[in-house]
């Protein structure tokens, strides 16, 4: 079994970690998604401290880049990450778990922008934390399986470092 095939074997397991096989340098999709996934939450995590802060114009404000940034992040996955690993795996499963999931991220910002046109701070937290729980999950997945899938399936260091230029490009947009 390749390693792209074994990894999609082992979705949904939450016991796997990360694995490097003799890369020359650290360049991976692995570091340059899960920095993005890191700088992204943590934009969440202040959007929620202003709701419950009482301050739900700066709240709204701050949600508008944290959309923006994230619906960039989910485009690199799904217009460039997704097809190669695809292509990479000859394996579609773990990639359409993946847009359903991103389809409910979608959904689930559409209902707090809608929310903050006419703020309740209840309702708008419990949006709010319903996303972080569903990013979290999401992003675990992708983090142990696709994103190492990805970085093994890649054994020049050339070909993973053009990939990775093409996802930096994609989420400076
Ligand atoms: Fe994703
Ligand atoms: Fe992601």
């Amino acid at each position: 079994m390749s390693s792209v095939a074994a990894k999609n074997h082992e979705f949904g397991c939450a016991c796997h970690g990360n694995t490097t096989t003799g890369r020359q340098t650290d360049v991976t999709v692995s570091a340059c998604l899960e920095r993005d996934h890191h700088e992204i939450d943590a934009i969440l995590n202040d959007v929620e401290s202003l709701v419950r802060r009482g301050e739900p114009s700066a709240a709204a404000q701050l949600f508008g880049s944290f959309r923006t940034r994230l619906q960039r992040h989910i485009e690199a996955e799904e217009e460039i990450l997704f097809p190669l690993y695809e292509q990479l795996s000859d394996h579609d499963g773990p990639t359409r778990v993946m847009l359903g999931e991103h389809a409910e991220i979608r959904r689930l910002m559409a209902t707090i922008a809608e929310g903050f046109q006419r703020p309740d701070i209840t309702q708008l937290l419990e949006a709010i934390r319903k996303l972080a729980r569903a990013l979290s999950v999401h992003n675990m997945k992708e983090e142990r399986v696709l994103y190492p899938g990805t970085d093994d399936a890649l054994s020049l260091d050339a070909e993973r470092e053009a990939l990775v230029a093409r996802l930096r490009e994609h989420l400076a947009q």
